[in-house]
């Protein structure tokens, strides 16, 4: 775990510590501690879709056990887990999420429960990954690649049932969904 990361965490465990012994707790450094909770729970969501990425692509070795675990942590991370990391009042600078969550709670919500939905198919077809890629794990030519999306352009399109599709396009689908709620939810901040 690199230094920085450890750190902050370090730093968040003891303020969250601090918090439930009731010492020390203002409500700013409560808020820091949810923002820079989420804020480590996004990367290591980002580390995981980069791993599961990067096995499908060849750019790294695949082994089934590193499949599982990385798709586990994208289906910890996402869904009911994903809303309770946004509490109202922990919105806005100095954090990256949009204020504007608050008033498009259904939508933020809709998104996190579609990608949870999308990561607990994909996790449960890693709990029996063979010890090889196999093509039926690979996305296939004639699948359109917005049938799972909440945002594609057919609203009316049947939605796809997720355990039915390759697990390389579960992984598709669920890095649309995260730039899907970073373009709209998500803000730059110095
Ligand atoms: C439902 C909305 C939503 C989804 C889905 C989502 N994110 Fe995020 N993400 C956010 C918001 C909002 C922030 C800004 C959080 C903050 O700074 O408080 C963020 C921040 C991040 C960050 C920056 C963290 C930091 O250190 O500042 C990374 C990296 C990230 N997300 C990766 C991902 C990945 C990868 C996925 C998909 C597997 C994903 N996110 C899915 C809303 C979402």
């Amino acid at each position: 775990m690199p230094a920085l990361t450890f750190l902050k965490i370090a730093v968040v465990t003891t303020r969250v510590l601090a918090c439930s012994l009731m010492l020390a707790c203002s409500p700013a450094a409560a808020t820091d501690a949810i923002v820079a909770a989420r804020q480590a729970s996004m990367k290591k969501m980002a580390a995981a879709a980069r791993t599961i990425a990067e096995m499908f692509d060849g750019k790294r070795a695949y082994d089934a056990a590193g499949f599982k675990l990385a798709a586990a942590t994208l289906s910890a991370r996402t869904g009911p887990a994903l809303i309770t990391e946004f509490p109202e009042g922990s919105l806005g600078a100095p954090s990256g999420a949009r204020p504007e969550i608050d008033q498009a709670r259904p939508e933020f919500e809709a998104l996190a429960r579609h990608i949870g939905r999308l990561a607990d198919s994909l996790a449960a077809k890693a709990e029996e990954a063979p010890a090889e890629i196999t093509s039926d794990m690979r996305m296939g030519t004639g699948i359109p690649m917005d049938g799972g999306s909440l945002l594609g352009k057919r609203p009316n399109a049947p939605q796809a049932d997720p355990a039915k599709l390759p697990a390389e396009h579960l992984l598709h689908l669920i890095l649309q969904d995260c730039t899907s709620c970073h373009s709209k939810f998500r803000q730059k901040v110095e």
